[in-house]
Protein backbone atom coordinates (compact mmCIF):
# COMPACT_ATOMS: atom_id res chain seq x y z
CA UNK A 1 0.00 0.00 0.00
CA UNK A 2 1.56 3.36 -1.03
CA UNK A 3 0.26 6.74 0.52
CA UNK A 4 0.51 10.21 -1.34
CA UNK A 5 0.20 13.32 1.35
CA UNK A 6 0.23 16.46 -0.32
CA UNK A 7 1.26 19.70 1.17
CA UNK A 8 4.22 19.47 4.16
CA UNK A 9 3.10 21.68 6.58
CA UNK A 10 2.01 21.38 9.90
CA UNK A 11 -0.42 19.19 9.31
CA UNK A 12 0.87 17.66 6.60
CA UNK A 13 4.45 16.65 7.73
CA UNK A 14 2.94 15.64 11.14
CA UNK A 15 1.13 12.68 9.23
CA UNK A 16 4.09 12.25 7.01
CA UNK A 17 7.17 11.51 9.90
CA UNK A 18 4.27 9.49 11.75
CA UNK A 19 3.32 7.16 9.28
CA UNK A 20 6.54 6.80 7.74
CA UNK A 21 7.83 6.18 10.96
CA UNK A 22 5.51 3.77 11.67
CA UNK A 23 7.02 1.71 8.25
CA UNK A 24 4.04 2.97 5.79
CA UNK A 25 5.22 3.32 1.95
CA UNK A 26 4.67 7.28 2.04
CA UNK A 27 5.73 9.70 -0.72
CA UNK A 28 5.36 13.67 0.84
CA UNK A 29 4.54 15.88 -1.66
CA UNK A 30 4.99 20.00 -1.38
CA UNK A 31 5.74 22.14 -4.56
CA UNK A 32 8.36 24.37 -2.57
CA UNK A 33 11.50 22.43 -3.95
CA UNK A 34 13.94 24.29 -1.26
CA UNK A 35 11.47 22.95 1.90
CA UNK A 36 11.64 19.35 0.35
CA UNK A 37 15.28 19.90 0.57
CA UNK A 38 15.17 20.41 3.93
CA UNK A 39 12.59 17.66 4.89
CA UNK A 40 14.78 15.47 3.06
CA UNK A 41 17.63 15.77 5.11
CA UNK A 42 15.78 15.30 8.31
CA UNK A 43 15.14 19.50 8.96
CA UNK A 44 11.93 20.32 10.25
CA UNK A 45 11.20 23.81 8.47
CA UNK A 46 9.52 24.59 11.35
CA UNK A 47 10.06 24.25 15.25
CA UNK A 48 7.58 21.34 16.52
CA UNK A 49 8.62 18.98 19.63
CA UNK A 50 9.23 15.32 18.48
CA UNK A 51 8.69 16.53 14.79
CA UNK A 52 12.36 15.79 13.75
CA UNK A 53 12.99 12.84 15.22
CA UNK A 54 9.83 11.50 13.93
CA UNK A 55 10.85 12.27 10.41
CA UNK A 56 14.04 11.00 10.61
CA UNK A 57 12.74 7.96 11.80
CA UNK A 58 10.86 8.08 8.65
CA UNK A 59 13.58 8.74 6.69
CA UNK A 60 15.25 5.21 7.41
CA UNK A 61 12.37 3.52 6.33
CA UNK A 62 10.22 4.03 3.07
CA UNK A 63 9.51 7.83 3.15
CA UNK A 64 10.52 9.91 -0.22
CA UNK A 65 9.87 13.65 -0.20
CA UNK A 66 9.73 15.32 -3.69
CA UNK A 67 8.11 18.69 -5.84
CA UNK A 68 6.96 15.76 -8.36
CA UNK A 69 3.13 14.91 -8.40
CA UNK A 70 3.24 12.41 -11.16
CA UNK A 71 4.55 9.93 -8.18
CA UNK A 72 0.74 9.82 -7.01
CA UNK A 73 -0.28 7.57 -9.93
CA UNK A 74 0.37 4.57 -7.89
CA UNK A 75 -1.17 5.59 -4.45
CA UNK A 76 -3.99 3.70 -2.80
CA UNK A 77 -4.64 7.39 -0.74
CA UNK A 78 -3.87 10.65 -1.43
CA UNK A 79 -4.22 12.82 1.47
CA UNK A 80 -4.81 16.82 0.91
CA UNK A 81 -3.41 18.50 3.46
CA UNK A 82 -2.45 21.66 1.74
CA UNK A 83 -3.11 25.45 3.39
CA UNK A 84 -6.27 27.69 2.88
CA UNK A 85 -5.59 30.80 4.30
CA UNK A 86 -7.81 33.89 4.75
CA UNK A 87 -9.07 36.58 2.73
CA UNK A 88 -9.60 39.84 3.83
CA UNK A 89 -13.68 39.28 4.32
CA UNK A 90 -12.78 36.67 6.00
CA UNK A 91 -13.82 33.96 3.08
CA UNK A 92 -11.02 31.06 2.64
CA UNK A 93 -8.70 31.51 -0.30
CA UNK A 94 -9.41 28.13 -2.78
CA UNK A 95 -6.31 28.72 -4.68
CA UNK A 96 -3.60 26.55 -3.58
CA UNK A 97 -6.18 23.66 -3.07
CA UNK A 98 -7.94 24.12 -6.54
CA UNK A 99 -4.52 23.72 -8.18
CA UNK A 100 -3.78 20.91 -5.93
CA UNK A 101 -6.52 18.94 -6.64
CA UNK A 102 -6.02 20.30 -10.28
CA UNK A 103 -2.96 18.30 -10.48
CA UNK A 104 -3.92 15.27 -9.02
CA UNK A 105 -6.31 15.42 -11.23
CA UNK A 106 -4.01 15.24 -14.14
CA UNK A 107 -2.39 12.26 -12.44
CA UNK A 108 -5.40 10.30 -11.46
CA UNK A 109 -5.90 9.88 -15.59
CA UNK A 110 -2.97 7.70 -15.82
CA UNK A 111 -3.26 6.30 -11.76
CA UNK A 112 -4.71 2.27 -12.59
CA UNK A 113 -5.61 1.65 -9.12
CA UNK A 114 -8.99 3.75 -7.43
CA UNK A 115 -7.42 5.88 -5.42
CA UNK A 116 -8.77 7.25 -2.18
CA UNK A 117 -8.69 11.08 -1.96
CA UNK A 118 -8.94 12.25 1.29
CA UNK A 119 -9.06 16.51 1.99
CA UNK A 120 -7.72 17.44 5.15
CA UNK A 121 -7.51 21.12 4.57
CA UNK A 122 -9.90 23.10 6.65
CA UNK A 123 -12.85 24.01 3.56
CA UNK A 124 -16.41 25.65 3.97
CA UNK A 125 -19.05 23.41 3.99
CA UNK A 126 -20.19 22.46 0.50
CA UNK A 127 -16.78 23.28 -0.78
CA UNK A 128 -15.61 19.17 -1.35
CA UNK A 129 -18.81 18.47 -3.31
CA UNK A 130 -19.60 21.95 -5.14
CA UNK A 131 -15.80 22.74 -5.97
CA UNK A 132 -13.16 19.79 -5.68
CA UNK A 133 -15.26 17.05 -6.51
CA UNK A 134 -16.15 18.79 -10.07
CA UNK A 135 -12.50 19.78 -10.76
CA UNK A 136 -11.17 16.06 -10.21
CA UNK A 137 -13.87 14.34 -12.10
CA UNK A 138 -13.65 17.11 -15.35
CA UNK A 139 -9.90 17.14 -14.95
CA UNK A 140 -9.42 13.25 -14.72
CA UNK A 141 -12.63 12.10 -17.01
CA UNK A 142 -13.06 9.94 -13.82
CA UNK A 143 -16.28 9.42 -11.60
CA UNK A 144 -16.15 9.54 -7.64
CA UNK A 145 -17.77 7.15 -5.75
CA UNK A 146 -17.05 4.71 -8.47
CA UNK A 147 -12.86 5.14 -10.19
CA UNK A 148 -11.51 7.17 -6.99
CA UNK A 149 -13.02 7.49 -3.50
CA UNK A 150 -13.54 10.83 -2.18
CA UNK A 151 -13.50 12.08 1.65
CA UNK A 152 -13.71 14.88 3.86
CA UNK A 153 -10.93 13.88 6.77
CA UNK A 154 -10.72 17.15 8.87
CA UNK A 155 -7.78 17.60 11.28
CA UNK A 156 -7.67 18.44 14.80
CA UNK A 157 -4.24 18.48 15.75
CA UNK A 158 -2.66 21.21 17.79
CA UNK A 159 0.61 22.62 16.85
CA UNK A 160 3.28 22.00 20.25
CA UNK A 161 1.47 18.28 20.33
CA UNK A 162 0.90 18.11 16.36
CA UNK A 163 3.19 14.57 16.94
CA UNK A 164 0.90 13.02 19.74
CA UNK A 165 -2.39 14.34 18.11
CA UNK A 166 -1.40 12.64 15.05
CA UNK A 167 -0.87 9.54 16.41
CA UNK A 168 -3.62 9.86 19.03
CA UNK A 169 -6.71 11.79 17.47
CA UNK A 170 -9.83 11.97 19.73
CA UNK A 171 -12.20 10.85 16.29
CA UNK A 172 -11.70 10.49 12.77
CA UNK A 173 -14.02 11.87 10.77
CA UNK A 174 -14.82 10.56 7.39
CA UNK A 175 -17.47 12.21 5.02
CA UNK A 176 -18.00 10.64 2.05
CA UNK A 177 -20.57 8.65 0.31
CA UNK A 178 -21.11 5.40 1.47
CA UNK A 179 -19.35 3.41 -0.64
CA UNK A 180 -16.56 0.41 -1.02
CA UNK A 181 -14.45 3.34 -0.33
CA UNK A 182 -14.81 4.43 2.63
CA UNK A 183 -15.04 0.46 3.62
CA UNK A 184 -11.52 1.14 2.69
CA UNK A 185 -10.60 4.03 4.58
CA UNK A 186 -12.00 3.05 7.82
CA UNK A 187 -9.81 -0.40 7.63
CA UNK A 188 -6.74 2.31 7.27
CA UNK A 189 -7.87 3.67 10.02
CA UNK A 190 -9.14 0.93 12.46
CA UNK A 191 -5.65 -0.21 12.13
CA UNK A 192 -3.95 3.22 12.41
CA UNK A 193 -6.22 4.07 15.89
CA UNK A 194 -7.53 1.34 16.77
CA UNK A 195 -9.45 2.43 19.49
CA UNK A 196 -10.96 6.06 18.61
CA UNK A 197 -14.55 6.68 17.16
CA UNK A 198 -14.51 6.76 13.84
CA UNK A 199 -17.48 9.20 12.63
CA UNK A 200 -18.77 8.37 9.07
CA UNK A 201 -20.94 11.22 7.66
CA UNK A 202 -21.65 13.39 4.46
CA UNK A 203 -18.90 15.48 3.12
CA UNK A 204 -20.56 19.14 4.10
CA UNK A 205 -21.49 17.26 8.13
CA UNK A 206 -17.91 16.55 7.93
CA UNK A 207 -16.83 19.72 6.87
CA UNK A 208 -18.84 21.44 9.70
CA UNK A 209 -17.72 19.66 12.14
CA UNK A 210 -14.35 21.29 11.91
CA UNK A 211 -15.94 24.74 12.36
CA UNK A 212 -17.88 23.53 15.03
CA UNK A 213 -15.10 22.15 16.48
CA UNK A 214 -12.87 25.60 16.50
CA UNK A 215 -15.46 28.21 16.96
CA UNK A 216 -16.52 26.35 20.18
CA UNK A 217 -13.17 26.29 22.13
CA UNK A 218 -13.04 29.58 20.35
CA UNK A 219 -16.14 30.40 22.80
CA UNK A 220 -14.44 28.48 25.62
CA UNK A 221 -11.61 30.96 25.44
CA UNK A 222 -13.92 34.09 25.25
CA UNK A 223 -15.88 33.24 28.06
CA UNK A 224 -13.23 32.98 30.16
CA UNK A 225 -11.47 36.06 29.11
CA UNK A 226 -14.84 38.04 29.90
CA UNK A 227 -15.36 36.38 33.54
CA UNK A 228 -11.10 37.40 34.00
CA UNK A 229 -12.17 40.47 32.73
CA UNK A 230 -14.98 40.75 35.44
CA UNK A 231 -12.62 38.83 38.39
CA UNK A 232 -10.27 42.19 37.96
CA UNK A 233 -12.90 44.70 39.37
CA UNK A 234 -13.53 42.19 42.43
CA UNK A 235 -10.81 42.65 44.74
CA UNK A 236 -9.15 39.37 45.54
CA UNK A 237 -10.76 37.12 42.95
CA UNK A 238 -8.81 34.43 40.73
CA UNK A 239 -10.06 33.15 37.17
CA UNK A 240 -7.94 30.43 38.00
CA UNK A 241 -9.89 28.72 40.39
CA UNK A 242 -13.12 29.40 39.03
CA UNK A 243 -12.33 28.20 35.45
CA UNK A 244 -10.45 24.82 37.48
CA UNK A 245 -13.71 24.14 39.60
CA UNK A 246 -16.35 25.22 36.99
CA UNK A 247 -14.13 22.38 34.64
CA UNK A 248 -14.53 19.80 36.94
CA UNK A 249 -18.21 19.79 35.74
CA UNK A 250 -18.19 17.10 33.35
CA UNK A 251 -21.09 19.32 31.17
CA UNK A 252 -17.99 21.77 30.85
CA UNK A 253 -14.78 20.00 30.70
CA UNK A 254 -11.27 21.46 32.20
CA UNK A 255 -9.44 22.01 29.12
CA UNK A 256 -9.48 25.66 27.03
CA UNK A 257 -10.77 27.27 30.01
CA UNK A 258 -7.30 29.70 30.80
CA UNK A 259 -8.24 33.13 30.67
CA UNK A 260 -5.29 35.25 29.17
CA UNK A 261 -4.87 38.02 26.05
CA UNK A 262 -7.12 36.03 23.96
CA UNK A 263 -6.93 32.88 21.30
CA UNK A 264 -4.37 33.35 18.54
CA UNK A 265 -2.42 30.85 15.85
CA UNK A 266 -3.10 29.96 12.42
CA UNK A 267 -6.41 28.28 12.79
CA UNK A 268 -9.08 30.07 15.62
CA UNK A 269 -8.76 33.48 14.94
CA UNK A 270 -8.88 32.23 10.95
CA UNK A 271 -11.63 29.56 11.30
CA UNK A 272 -13.94 31.81 13.36
CA UNK A 273 -14.08 34.32 10.51
CA UNK A 274 -14.74 31.92 7.81
CA UNK A 275 -17.93 30.63 9.86
CA UNK A 276 -19.23 34.51 10.22
CA UNK A 277 -18.76 35.07 6.86
CA UNK A 278 -19.97 31.82 5.87
CA UNK A 279 -23.53 32.27 8.06
CA UNK A 280 -23.67 35.90 6.85
CA UNK A 281 -23.57 34.75 3.15
CA UNK A 282 -26.19 31.95 4.27
CA UNK A 283 -28.69 34.67 5.99
CA UNK A 284 -27.99 33.73 9.24
CA UNK A 285 -27.00 36.15 11.98
CA UNK A 286 -24.08 34.88 13.99
CA UNK A 287 -24.96 36.84 16.94
CA UNK A 288 -23.12 34.79 19.17
CA UNK A 289 -20.01 33.76 17.06
CA UNK A 290 -19.45 37.95 16.78
CA UNK A 291 -19.46 38.35 20.65
CA UNK A 292 -16.65 35.51 20.57
CA UNK A 293 -14.53 37.08 18.00
CA UNK A 294 -15.44 40.99 19.59
CA UNK A 295 -14.50 39.58 23.25
CA UNK A 296 -11.17 38.32 21.73
CA UNK A 297 -10.27 41.43 20.00
CA UNK A 298 -10.93 43.63 23.22
CA UNK A 299 -9.07 41.09 24.89
CA UNK A 300 -5.53 43.46 24.35
CA UNK A 301 -7.56 46.67 25.38
CA UNK A 302 -7.34 45.72 29.04
CA UNK A 303 -3.11 45.17 28.89
CA UNK A 304 -2.82 48.22 26.85
CA UNK A 305 -4.95 50.35 29.18
CA UNK A 306 -3.38 48.73 32.19
CA UNK A 307 0.03 49.75 30.86
CA UNK A 308 -1.53 53.83 30.06
CA UNK A 309 -2.59 53.99 34.06
CA UNK A 310 0.76 53.28 34.70
CA UNK A 311 3.27 54.92 32.18
CA UNK A 312 1.31 57.62 31.21
CA UNK A 313 1.89 58.53 27.35
CA UNK A 314 4.19 55.64 26.12
CA UNK A 315 6.23 57.23 23.93
CA UNK A 316 9.90 56.43 24.34
CA UNK A 317 8.92 54.28 27.06
CA UNK A 318 10.89 50.77 27.38
CA UNK A 319 8.65 47.79 27.31
CA UNK A 320 9.80 44.35 27.39
CA UNK A 321 7.37 42.07 25.96
CA UNK A 322 8.00 38.11 27.04
CA UNK A 323 7.15 35.66 24.54
CA UNK A 324 5.74 36.50 20.90
CA UNK A 325 4.88 32.75 19.89
CA UNK A 326 1.25 32.01 20.19
CA UNK A 327 1.50 29.65 22.39
CA UNK A 328 5.00 28.05 24.15
CA UNK A 329 6.53 25.82 22.23
CA UNK A 330 6.10 26.43 19.00
CA UNK A 331 8.39 28.90 16.98
CA UNK A 332 4.75 30.48 15.26
CA UNK A 333 3.49 33.56 15.31
CA UNK A 334 0.79 33.66 12.97
CA UNK A 335 -2.05 35.44 14.51
CA UNK A 336 -0.17 36.09 17.69
CA UNK A 337 -1.77 38.02 20.03
CA UNK A 338 1.80 39.11 20.93
CA UNK A 339 2.80 40.64 17.26
CA UNK A 340 -0.74 42.43 17.79
CA UNK A 341 -0.05 44.21 21.13
CA UNK A 342 3.89 45.11 20.00
CA UNK A 343 2.25 46.72 16.60
CA UNK A 344 -0.48 48.44 18.99
CA UNK A 345 2.33 50.04 21.47
CA UNK A 346 4.69 51.10 18.30
CA UNK A 347 1.54 53.07 17.25
CA UNK A 348 2.16 55.21 20.76
CA UNK A 349 5.62 55.08 20.24
CA UNK A 350 7.10 52.83 23.22
CA UNK A 351 10.18 51.39 22.67
CA UNK A 352 10.40 47.66 22.57
CA UNK A 353 12.67 44.53 23.50
CA UNK A 354 11.13 41.09 22.82
CA UNK A 355 12.67 37.81 24.10
CA UNK A 356 11.30 34.71 22.86
CA UNK A 357 12.86 31.09 23.25
CA UNK A 358 12.22 29.92 19.94
CA UNK A 359 10.04 32.85 17.72
CA UNK A 360 12.59 35.67 17.53
CA UNK A 361 13.71 35.07 13.93
CA UNK A 362 9.85 34.34 12.84
CA UNK A 363 9.00 37.95 14.68
CA UNK A 364 12.24 39.77 13.23
CA UNK A 365 10.84 39.23 10.12
CA UNK A 366 7.52 41.35 10.64
CA UNK A 367 9.21 43.88 13.06
CA UNK A 368 12.81 44.16 11.25
CA UNK A 369 14.44 46.93 12.82
CA UNK A 370 11.46 48.32 14.22
CA UNK A 371 11.70 46.79 17.73
CA UNK A 372 14.94 45.13 20.06
CA UNK A 373 15.76 41.88 19.91
CA UNK A 374 17.40 40.00 23.38
CA UNK A 375 18.99 36.91 23.71
CA UNK A 376 18.55 36.30 27.63
CA UNK A 377 15.40 37.49 29.55
CA UNK A 378 17.90 39.34 31.78
CA UNK A 379 19.10 41.41 29.06
CA UNK A 380 14.98 41.81 27.89
CA UNK A 381 14.72 43.13 31.19
CA UNK A 382 17.70 45.81 31.73
CA UNK A 383 16.74 49.16 32.48
CA UNK A 384 12.83 48.80 30.89
CA UNK A 385 9.89 50.39 32.84
CA UNK A 386 7.59 47.96 32.16
CA UNK A 387 7.54 44.13 31.32
CA UNK A 388 4.26 42.14 29.72
CA UNK A 389 4.61 38.45 29.60
CA UNK A 390 1.96 37.42 26.87
CA UNK A 391 3.42 32.85 26.36
CA UNK A 392 3.07 30.56 28.89
CA UNK A 393 7.08 29.38 28.00
CA UNK A 394 8.35 27.61 30.88
CA UNK A 395 11.15 29.96 31.63
CA UNK A 396 9.01 32.77 32.44
CA UNK A 397 7.41 30.69 35.55
CA UNK A 398 10.54 30.89 36.79
CA UNK A 399 11.55 34.42 37.06
CA UNK A 400 12.84 35.71 40.20
CA UNK A 401 13.52 38.97 42.30
CA UNK A 402 16.85 38.86 41.26
CA UNK A 403 15.92 39.46 37.36
CA UNK A 404 13.62 42.13 37.78
CA UNK A 405 16.45 43.97 39.67
CA UNK A 406 17.52 44.61 36.37
CA UNK A 407 14.44 46.69 35.25
CA UNK A 408 14.09 50.55 35.73
CA UNK A 409 10.81 50.15 37.05
CA UNK A 410 9.83 46.80 38.63
CA UNK A 411 6.08 46.91 36.43
CA UNK A 412 5.13 43.55 35.17
CA UNK A 413 1.62 42.59 33.33
CA UNK A 414 1.52 39.15 33.64
CA UNK A 415 -1.52 38.29 31.23
CA UNK A 416 -1.22 34.55 31.91
CA UNK A 417 -1.13 34.49 35.92
CA UNK A 418 2.71 32.84 35.66
CA UNK A 419 4.22 34.56 39.18
CA UNK A 420 0.70 35.05 40.79
CA UNK A 421 2.22 31.98 43.40
CA UNK A 422 5.26 34.04 43.90
CA UNK A 423 6.36 36.78 46.59
CA UNK A 424 7.78 39.17 43.99
CA UNK A 425 8.67 42.87 45.24
CA UNK A 426 7.44 44.30 42.24
CA UNK A 427 4.24 46.00 40.64
CA UNK A 428 2.18 43.42 39.61
CA UNK A 429 -0.62 43.21 37.59
CA UNK A 430 -2.13 39.76 36.18
CA UNK A 431 -5.65 39.39 33.68
CA UNK A 432 -8.25 37.89 36.06
CA UNK A 433 -6.50 38.79 39.31
CA UNK A 434 -9.05 41.07 40.89
CA UNK A 435 -6.29 43.86 43.09
CA UNK A 436 -6.59 43.72 46.47
CA UNK A 437 -8.27 46.90 47.87
C1 LIG B 1 -6.32 24.87 17.18
C2 LIG B 1 -7.25 23.74 17.62
O1 LIG B 1 -7.10 23.52 19.03
C3 LIG B 1 -6.95 22.47 16.84
O2 LIG B 1 -7.89 21.45 17.18
C4 LIG B 1 -7.05 22.76 15.34
O3 LIG B 1 -6.71 21.61 14.59
C5 LIG B 1 -6.14 23.91 14.97
O4 LIG B 1 -6.42 25.05 15.79
P1 LIG B 1 -3.76 25.52 17.64
O5 LIG B 1 -3.95 26.63 16.67
O6 LIG B 1 -2.53 24.69 17.57
O7 LIG B 1 -4.99 24.49 17.56
O8 LIG B 1 -3.80 26.19 19.10
P2 LIG B 1 -4.63 26.01 20.45
O9 LIG B 1 -3.90 25.17 21.39
O10 LIG B 1 -6.04 25.64 20.17
O11 LIG B 1 -4.59 27.51 21.02
C6 LIG B 1 -5.16 28.58 20.27
C7 LIG B 1 -5.08 29.87 21.04
O12 LIG B 1 -5.94 29.85 22.17
C8 LIG B 1 -3.68 30.20 21.60
O13 LIG B 1 -3.44 31.57 21.39
C9 LIG B 1 -3.80 29.88 23.06
O14 LIG B 1 -2.93 30.63 23.87
C10 LIG B 1 -5.25 30.25 23.33
N1 LIG B 1 -5.83 29.56 24.49
C11 LIG B 1 -6.03 28.22 24.46
C12 LIG B 1 -6.19 30.30 25.61
O15 LIG B 1 -6.03 31.53 25.68
N2 LIG B 1 -6.75 29.64 26.67
C13 LIG B 1 -6.97 28.30 26.67
O16 LIG B 1 -7.50 27.80 27.67
C14 LIG B 1 -6.59 27.56 25.53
Amino acid sequence: MKIAIIGLGFVGLSLTSVLSSKGYDIIGIDIDKEKCEKIENGISPFFEPELEKTLQNGLKKKLKISSDFSLIKNCDFIFVTVGTPQNTNGSIDLTIIKKAVSTIAENLQKNKKKPIILIKSTVIPGTIKKIILPILEKKSNKKAGKDFGLISNPEFLQESSAIRDTKFPHAVVLGTNNTEFLKKAKKLFLKLHPNVPIISTNHQTAEMIKYANNSFLATKISFINQLSNICQEIPGANIDDIGKTIGLDPRIGKLFLNAGPGYGGSCLPKDMKALINFANISGINPSLLNAVEEVNTKQLEQIISITKQKLGNLASKKITILGTAFKPNTDDIRDSIAIELIKKLLKKKAKITIHDPKAIKNTKKIFEEKINYAKTINAALSKSECVIIMTQWKQYEELTNNQFKYMKTKFVIDSRRMLVKKQLNVDYYAIGLGRKN
